[in-house]
């Protein structure tokens, strides 16, 4: 039996600002009081796992067992066919130190060259912890292709370059309210809610 959410103060263990408005708009119809990990002042964990799920259960834990509160934390990245599936858990990373998508999505096409495979998906895993060490994780995906150059001002990180399937447009082009519906992340929160929310 997965451990079920109680209600009351959720903690957001993400400084990704893109993450933080997506995560809030899903959580919006259950009983949290959603507060972020920066509000607290809780540090960054370094990201040392070999899997999103690895990653997104040491950085729940690291802010449920530092404030002592439930933590919900994300690990998501993309991952390209034709790259064995890089960027990976390495997207952020891809991008910089100042983090600079131009560049990460210019890093992809380049190594990608003239492959013919433009299939690739974005991946999220989310990890529910409580102060006691114990966590809920879930993972959750989305199927598309890859296009160049990026189109479209919403979203953020790799969304202008991504075409999920069945659309002609990228989720950078796409209406945010629609991208939630059909994303990675939603698809790792309906599973997330189906075990611990409802
Ligand atoms: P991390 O989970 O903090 O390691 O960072 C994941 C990285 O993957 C983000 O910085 C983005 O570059 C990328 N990423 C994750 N989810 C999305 C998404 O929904 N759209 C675009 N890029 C994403």
């Amino acid at each position: 039996m997965p451990r079920r959410f109680p209600g009351g103060k959720l903690v957001l263990a993400s400084h990704n600002a893109g993450k933080l408005r997506e995560i809030r708009e899903l959580l919006a119809s259950f009983k949290a009081n959603v507060v972020s990990a920066g509000e607290l002042g809780l540090p960054e964990p370094e990201e040392t796992g070999l899997s999103f799920i690895a990653n997104a259960e040491l950085k729940a834990l690291a802010a449920s067992l530092g404030a002592n509160v439930i933590a919900l934390a994300d690990d998501s990245g993309l991952a390209v066919d034709a790259l064995n599936g890089a960027p990976g858990i390495y997207s952020a990373r891809w991008a910089g130190p100042t983090k600079d998508f131009d560049l990460a999505m210019r890093k992809i096409q380049n190594a990608m060259g003239d492959n013919p495979d433009r299939n690739a998906q974005f991946i999220c895993a989310l990890s529910l912890s409580w102060p006691d060490g114990h966590c809920e994780t879930f993972e959750g995906k989305v199927e598309g292709t890859l296009t160049f150059p990026p189109r479209g001002p919403h979203g953020f990180g790799y969304d202008p370059i991504f075409i999920p399937t069945g659309f002609d447009i990228t989720f950078g082009e796409m209406d945010p309210a629609k991208k939630h519906d059909m994303s990675h992340r939603a698809d790792a929160f309906r599973r997330l809610v189906a075990a611990c929310f409802s």
